[in-house]
């Protein structure tokens, strides 16, 4: 399995799998696939964090973490996480997070925030957003609403996050 950067070529494929894997998802609003084609038109769109996980040609999944801010300090959002559903509890997604957080971690990024199941995401080190100083958004459990901290030696968070617009929140 090769994990890359997204490309023109790719944005099809890659609507169609969004859908498909959050079809069956019960938090998902239909709509992730319509995101990540508004993000990236926008302006908190890092390509080098768009990536794609490919197995002979096809696409296994695909990874999105734009440009967020909390208080004054830029962070990152991972939104959204898809896998096909025949691809799904093989290591892709770990794979695509795995990735993604090398990336950022090259780039200086210092946290990267997201919303999703509290199961998933601390296997990947993530831990309540609230325990790192980032207040929780209204309406959403504590529990769900994770960060990961990259850097040891990161400022300490504390405000609310500033979604990019496409996210309408
Ligand atoms: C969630 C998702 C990205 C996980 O990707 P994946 O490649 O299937 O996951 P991995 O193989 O890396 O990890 C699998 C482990 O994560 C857990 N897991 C997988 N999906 C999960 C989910 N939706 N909720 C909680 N735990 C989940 C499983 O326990 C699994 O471990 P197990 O097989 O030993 O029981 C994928 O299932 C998916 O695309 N789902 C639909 C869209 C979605 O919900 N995206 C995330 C939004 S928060």
């Amino acid at each position: 399995m090769e994990i890359r950067q997204e490309r023109e070529q790719d944005y099809p494929e890659i609507y169609r799998l969004v859908k498909e894997a959050f079809a069956a998802s019960q938090h998902a609003d239909g709509r992730e696939q319509d995101l990540v084609e508004a993000l990236r038109k926008g302006s908190a769109y890092l390509p080098e964090l768009a990536l794609v996980a490919e197995e002979d040609g096809l696409l296994a999944g695909h990874i999105m973490l734009t440009r967020a801010g909390v208080g004054d300090a830029p962070v990152l959002v991972l939104a959204p996480l898809s896998v096909r559903p025949e691809f799904q509890r093989q290591g892709v997604g770990t794979a695509l997070m795995e990735r993604a957080h090398e990336i950022a971690r090259a780039r200086g990024e210092e946290y990267i925030l997201v919303l999703g199941s509290e199961e998933y995401y601390p296997r990947a080190g993530y831990r309540p957003a609230e325990e790192l100083g980032v207040t929780v958004p209204e309406g959403i459990p504590s529990a769900n609403f994770m960060a990961l901290r990259l850097r040891e030696d990161a400022e300490p968070l504390g405000g609310t996050v500033a979604y990019a617009p496409e996210f309408g929140l």
